[in-house]
């Protein structure tokens, strides 16, 4: 680094006293060997890749296959988020609600400081400031990340914007999320450092939403580590959006174009692993109807004057799911990460590209999996890790809407709630009212997949996408939502509920999803004029099968009929169970819920007769 550069960081990180004093304590705490302010310069982001690849952290990908990316391998034992060592620390229990982990903030904040003492010793700490939204665009947020890990600096330069220009936004004593990390493993003198440093006994992902920080220990993966993500964006910013009226969402925002030019955005919260990068930037089957990615996986929306709600996609990148992705299902996805990505326990193959599963038809002859080891077709075993990932800047993705950094955010129309539900739950159903479709968001259950860690496929409820991501107690976050609903000159986009992972007996998907989607947004959009029809069931709004377009598809009557049928006894039998879901929340349950499932009772028991 010349002096020169070294000189112009020394100012504007000493300008702001309070980031210079915490930064100055976290070292005195963490002993690193040396601090690096990052500046975010692309000579920086080549020098973490140079970095790891030195390190044995990272394998450069072959040039002329992939340029300028390559593939990190993790420790087995730190490969998703980590939802049983997440905790909200927020000053009671009830505020933190019956969903999330707590502890007393002062009791867990005196347990990591033990751990963090030293815990960087042998290593760098890097300081990087990172703006959440367009930099000094209204909407944004600012944080900054100490981290001792060069692959958190190399990931969140492409997840975020990042670097000297937001400590210019920042000035003097602009406000700032604290985010302190630590992939606690410190070295000694001469220690042989891993490839992939994490505590094997320790892990925290500690959120303090009173004082907006987050204390992450002992992962360097994802989640846990890149922090600007889910600790910022949304367990910290949902605390904030309820504070000041506005919403952070685990949401895809998507801009869709009819054949007539026609524009409606639309958002769509599914939880990991359920969807939505593969929706946001889905090609239609439907002719002369187009859609175009704002983001994949946040959205923050604000009211404008008109009273309409505006989002704004948070992020830089995409941290998306590997396995499952190829040219077939999600081309836009394959064609964004050519180049200058990082891939995150994906297999190699002998001519130093990336695979995982379904990438290809056929399966390549020998690779190394993401464990190291040789592996064949007939090894028996996945190559890549089923959470393995990609991290892709969002500039590259070829749908990206232009629209994407515009401040002030785009109008929403429509929001579609949704899961991973192998039986009942039809396609799509319309909710009857912005506190119905609360009621839908609050009620959404889904299978449990590798995005975190823990058992596959064990159905639970989670609400709005965000069980793991709500920063406080979530029946409050319902009443949130029913608040938004009855603001004055609210202007509320349509909700919705969608399906696309029915199965038949045996277990094949009953809908073809992907590119096949559009048929239902496209119902979705012209429902949002009122242009096309729907019937009216005890649960929602349907599409009877003629109102939805399944021209060129490919599929049996039975199939359409199934998918958009109402199972009136197997719903009845739900009630239940949503009572159940409900009465963890006590008191936080707003009263417009309890009627709704009582009303949804109401009109299938009315049904029955
Ligand atoms: P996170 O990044 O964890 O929040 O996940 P995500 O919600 O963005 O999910 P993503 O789009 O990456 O999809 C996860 C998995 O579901 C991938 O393996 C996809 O191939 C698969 N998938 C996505 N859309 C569909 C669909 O419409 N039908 C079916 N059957 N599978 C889908
Ligand atoms: C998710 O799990 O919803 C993700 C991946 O988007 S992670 O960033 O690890 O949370
Ligand atoms: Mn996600």
């Amino acid at each position: 680094m010349s002096s020169l550069t070294l000189e112009v960081e020394t100012s504007s990180q000493k300008k702001h006293k309070q980031l210079a004093q915490w930064v100055e304590e976290a070292a005195q705490l963490c002993k690193p060997d040396r601090v690096h302010w990052c500046d975010g310069s692309h000579e920086e982001y080549q020098s973490m890749l140079r970095l790891m690849i030195l390190a044995g952290t990272a394998i450069p990908l072959a040039e002329e296959k992939r340029p300028n990316s390559i593939l990190v391998r993790s420790n087995p034992a730190d490969v998703a988020r980590v939802e049983d060592r997440t905790y909200i620390c927020a000053r009671t229990k009830d505020e933190a609600g019956p969903t999330n982990n707590w502890e007393d903030p002062a009791k867990m904040k005196a347990k990591l400081k033990g751990l963090y003492t030293g815990a960087m010793a042998g290593r760098t700490m890097y300081v990087i400031p990172y703006s959440m939204g367009p930099i000094s665009s209204p909407i944004a947020n600012i944080g900054v990340e100490i981290t001792d890990s060069p692959y958190v600096v190399a990931n969140m330069h492409i997840m975020a914007r990042v670097g000297t220009r937001v400590l210019e936004v920042l000035g003097e004593d602009g406000e700032f999320v604290r985010g302190l990390h630590s992939v606690g493993a410190p070295l000694g003198a001469n220690d042989q450092d891993s490839p992939w440093p994490n505590n094997p006994v320790e892990k925290y992902i500690c959120h303090f939403p009173d004082t907006r920080e987050i204390w992450s220990y002992g992962s360097g993966y994802g989640g846990n580590a890149l922090l600007g993500k889910k600790c910022h964006a949304l367990r910290i910013a949902s605390v904030q959006a309820r504070d000041e009226g506005w919403m952070a969402e685990h949401m895809l925002i998507l801009k869709m174009t009819s054949p007539s030019g026609q524009v409606k955005y639309i958002t769509g919260a599914f939880p990991s692993a359920c969807g939505k990068t593969n929706l946001a930037m889905l090609i239609p089957t439907i002719p002369g109807w187009k859609v175009e990615t704002i983001g994949d996986d946040i959205a923050w929306m604000k009211f404008g004057a008109d009273g309409r709600l505006y989002a704004i996609n948070p992020e830089h990148g995409f941290f998306g799911v590997a396995p499952g992705t190829s040219m077939k299902s999600n081309q836009n996805a394959m064609l964004t990460a050519t180049k200058n990505s990082i891939f995150t326990n994906c297999a190699m193959t002998p001519d130093g590209d990336v695979w995982w599963e379904a990438m290809t038809d056929e399966k390549p002859a020998e690779l190394i999996d993401w464990l190291r080891r040789p592996w064949t077709p007939n090894s028996g075993r996945k190559s890549a890790h089923p959470n393995s990932r990609f991290t892709t800047p969002a500039s590259q993705c070829p749908v990206i809407a232009s629209e994407w950094e515009d401040p002030k955010g785009v109008p929403i129309d429509a929001i579609l709630f949704g899961g991973r539900r192998a039986g009942i739950v039809p396609l799509v159903t319309e909710a009857f009212s912005w506190q119905h479709g609360t009621f839908l968001g609050a009620t959404a259950s889904s299978e449990t997949t590798a995005a975190a860690a823990g058992k596959v496929g064990q159905l639970r409820r989670d609400p709005m996408a965000m069980l793991p991501f709500c920063g406080y107690n979530m029946g409050d976050y319902f009443g949130h939502y029913l608040k938004i609903g009855v603001r004055p000159g609210a202007k509320l986009p349509k909700i919705f509920y969608v399906n696309w992972f029915r199965t038949d007996e045996n277990g094949g998907f009953l809908w073809p999803g992907y590119g096949e989607n559009s048929r239902v947004l496209k119902w979705v959009f012209e429902r949002c004029d009122g242009k096309v029809h729907a019937v009216d069931t005890p649960i929602g709004r349907l599409p009877e099968p003629a109102d939805l377009d399944t021209r060129g598809l490919d599929l049996p009557a039975a199939n359409i009929a199934k998918l958009l049928s109402v199972d009136v006894e197997g719903w009845l039998a739900e009630v239940p169970l949503i009572r159940e879901h409900f009465a963890k929340f006590g008191d936080h349950l707003p009263e417009g819920l309890r009627q709704e499932v009582n009303d949804l009772e109401g009109r299938l028991k009315k049904a029955k007769k």
